[in-house]
C-alpha cells in the first residue's frame, strides 16, 4: 500500500460547514463547532474532509455564491479558528481539502461590483457581457441566463441564479486572480480542493441558441407531470438539449491543466477531485484532475446489482485506458441530492439497504466519499412551509409556480419542498435533546432538524449501542483498513446474472477477499468456483454471525446480509 497516495487510501467524508456542528449556539456550524467534532470523525475513521464553501457569501447559493475566495464567512468563525481547525485535523492524521467555485463568483464580490460598474474600467472584461441578450439560454435555477445590469447598460450571463454571474475565464486576468486565492489556501496547508461545477466555465463560443420549446419552470414543471414512459424521456431529451450549449466548451482540458501545475508546485501531494463524472478531465491520468466522481453510479432509483455491475464495468474500462491509470471514486449522496436512506430506500427495508449501501461505497474499487449524517442514517426531511425554505432555488420555483403559472399554493409548496436540496441539508443531530443537540434549546437552527432525532436517529444513542448504524459504518471501515484488497485490491464481478445480488472480489497478490452484497429479502445459497480457494474466512457481516468459515461450494447469506469474506 505505500505506492498509493493518501488521497488513494482516504475516505472522505463531507462537512457542510452550515449543518454541521453549532460551536457558538446561533444557530449556524461554525469551524469551533466542526474542531470539536475532529475526535469524532476521527473515530469514525475518517482520513480526509471536504468542506463546503466556508468563504464570505451572500448566502443565496449557500455558500457557492463566494463573495471573497480569502477569508472565511464571519457566521462560521475567523481565519485563525479556520487555522485551529486545520492544525488539529492535521495533527490526528486527516487531511482537508475546501471547494473551489471558478464558474462564477457572487454578485457582491469586488471583481463584480467593478465589473459591473462600467464599460472600461479595469475589469470590465472578468465576467461575461453582451448588450443584448444574444440567445434564449436559461440559467438552470431561476429563469433568464442574461440579466440586465443597469449600471453598464448591459447583461452579464449567469450559469446559475442571477446572484452568481460567470467568470470569463478567456480572460488571463481572471485565471491569475483565482490561482492567487488557490494559493492563498494551499500555502496555509490545504490539501487540496473539490472543483465545483466545472463543466459549466465554458460555453459553446458560437453561443447558439436552445430549441426546447420551454422555459426553464416550464420544464421543471413538466418533469414533474411526466407520466407515460415517452413523456419521461422527453423530458430526459429536454434537460440535455435546454443546456447542452452552455457546459463542456472548449478550453477547459488546458484550465484543468494549468490548475494542476499550481497544485503540483506544493509538496504533500496535493489533489483536486471534480464535480464531474467525466473521466476525461484527469487527462492522461496525471496532467489534470487527480479523481472525478462516479455520479452515474448513484443515478437511479433503485439500487441493483445489474445497475451497480454495469456501472463498475464501463468506469473501470474507462480509468484502466488512461495513459496513467486512473483511480475511481465513488460516492452516493451530497449536499445535492437526495439522502441515501431515502432515497435508496424501499420504505419496508429502509435500514437493511442503508447498510448494504454504506458497504457498496466502502468495498468498491476506488476512494469511498460519505455524506455528514449519512453515518446515523439521516433521512430528507420535507419542508413544507415556504417561509422556511432556504435553499433560493425552490423558492424561486415556489413564486413561479404560484405567480406564473397558477398553481395552488399548498401544492407549490409540496413541489417546492420535494425538489429543494434544504431537505438534505438539515442540520446534524448530535443527540437526543431539543434540536437533535445541534444548537440550544432556545435558538432556532438556520434549517428546522428533522424531528426523528428523536427516535434515535442521532449521534449520542447511536454511540454506545453495538447495533446502531454508526457502529455498523465504524466496524466496516475498521475491516476496510485493516484488509489491503479492500483498498488497493483489483475489482472481478462475479455470479454476473444474480438479480438478487452482487458479489465481487477484491483481490491482491497476496490477498482475495469475497464481497456478496444480497439486495434481496431472500436468503442466499451460493457456490463460488474459485481456484484454489475453498473457504471463505468471514471478516465482516451485518448479521452479525460472528467470525467463521464458510466452505465455497455453499455461503450462505440471510435476507439484505453484507457479507466480506477472505479467501483461503
Ligand atoms: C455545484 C454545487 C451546488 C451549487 C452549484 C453552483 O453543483 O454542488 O450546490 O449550487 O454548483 O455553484
Amino acid at each position: 500500500m505505500t505506492t498509493l497516495k493518501w488521497w488513494q487510501t482516504a475516505l472522505f467524508y463531507q462537512i457542510y460547514p452550515r449543518s454541521f456542528a453549532d460551536g457558538n449556539g446561533d444557530g449556524i456550524g461554525d469551524f469551533k463547532g466542526i474542531t470539536e467534532k475532529l475526535d469524532y470523525l476521527k473515530d469514525l475513521g475518517i482520513d480526509g474532509l471536504w468542506l463546503s464553501p466556508h468563504f464570505p457569501s451572500p448566502n443565496w447559493d449557500c455558500g457557492y455564491d463566494v463573495s471573497d475566495y480569502c477569508d472565511v464567512a464571519p457566521e462560521y468563525g475567523t481565519l485563525d479558528e479556520f487555522k485551529t481547525f486545520l492544525n488539529e485535523a492535521h495533527a490526528r492524521g486527516m487531511k482537508v481539502i475546501l471547494d473551489l467555485v471558478l464558474n462564477h463568483t457572487s454578485d457582491e464580490h469586488a471583481w463584480f461590483l467593478e465589473s459591473k460598474s462600467s464599460r472600461d474600467n479595469p475589469k470590465a472584461d472578468w465576467y461575461v457581457w453582451a448588450d443584448t441578450p444574444p440567445n434564449n439560454w436559461q440559467s438552470c435555477f431561476d429563469g433568464e441566463a442574461w440579466t440586465y445590469a443597469p449600471e453598464r447598460g448591459q447583461y452579464y450571463y449567469h450559469y446559475f441564479m442571477k446572484q452568481q454571474p460567470d467568470l470569463n475565464w478567456r480572460n488571463p486576468e481572471v485565471k491569475q486572480a483565482m490561482w492567487d486565492a488557490v494559493r492563498f489556501w494551499l500555502d496555509m496547508g490545504v490539501d487540496g480542493y473539490r472543483l465545483d461545477a466545472l463543466g459549466t466555465i465554458y460555453e459553446d463560443p458560437a453561443l447558439t441558441p436552445h430549441t426546447v420549446p420551454m422555459t426553464m419552470g416550464e420544464l421543471r414543471r413538466f418533469s414533474e407531470t411526466a407520466q407515460t414512459p415517452e413523456e419521461k424521456a422527453l423530458v430526459d431529451k429536454y434537460w440535455f438539449d435546454m443546456f447542452k450549449n452552455q457546459w463542456g466548451g472548449p478550453g477547459l482540458h488546458d484550465l484543468m491543466k494549468e490548475l494542476r501545475a499550481v497544485i503540483d508546485e506544493y509538496d504533500g501531494d496535493r489533489m483536486l477531485v471534480g464535480e464531474d463524472d467525466n473521466i476525461d478531465y484527469m487527462g492522461d491520468g496525471d496532467d489534470e484532475l487527480h479523481l472525478v466522481f462516479n455520479f452515474p453510479l448513484m443515478r437511479t432509483e433503485k439500487m441493483t446489482p445489474a445497475h451497480i455491475r454495469k456501472n463498475q464495468k464501463e468506469r473501470i474500462a474507462r480509468l484502466d485506458k488512461l495513459p496513467t491509470r486512473g483511480w475511481a471514486c465513488n460516492t452516493l449522496g451530497n449536499h445535492d441530492t437526495s439522502r441515501i436512506y431515502t432515497r435508496y430506500g424501499d420504505g419496508q427495508h429502509d435500514a437493511e439497504l442503508a447498510r448494504l449501501n454504506a458497504a457498496l461505497v466502502l468495498t468498491l474499487r476506488g476512494t469511498p466519499f460519505i455524506y455528514n449524517g449519512e453515518e446515523i442514517g439521516m433521512t430528507d426531511y420535507l419542508i413544507t412551509d415556504p417561509a422556511k425554505l432556504r435553499d433560493t432555488m425552490a423558492t424561486w420555483y415556489y413564486e413561479h409556480l404560484v405567480g406564473e403559472m397558477g398553481v395552488a399554493p399548498a401544492e407549490a409548496a409540496q413541489r417546492a419542498g420535494d425538489m429543494t436540496r434544504d431537505k438534505n441539508r438539515t442540520p446534524m443531530q448530535w443527540g437526543n435533546s431539543a434540536n437533535g443537540g445541534f444548537s440550544p434549546a432556545n435558538v432556532e437552527p438556520w434549517l428546522p432538524v428533522n424531528p426523528n432525532y428523536a427516535g434515535g436517529v442521532n449521534v449520542h444513542d447511536q454511540q454506545d449501542n453495538p447495533d446502531s448504524l454508526l457502529n455498523y459504518y465504524r466496524r466496516l471501515v475498521r475491516v476496510r483498513k485493516q484488509t489491503p484488497a479492500l483498498v488497493v485490491g483489483e475489482y472481478k464481478p462475479l455470479h454476473e446474472k444474480a438479480e438478487d445480488y452482487f458479489a465481487f472480489l477484491r483481490f491482491t497478490e497476496a490477498q482475495s477477499v469475497l464481497v456478496v452484497l444480497n439486495y434481496s429479502a431472500s436468503h442466499q445459497e451460493l457456490k463460488f468456483n474459485l481456484p484454489g480457494k475453498k473457504t471463505a474466512h468471514v471478516l465482516f457481516s451485518s448479521s452479525g454471525r460472528g467470525k467463521k468459515d464458510e466452505p465455497l461450494s455453499k455461503v450462505s447469506l440471510g435476507a439484505f446480509e453484507v457479507l466480506v469474506a477472505e479467501l483461503r
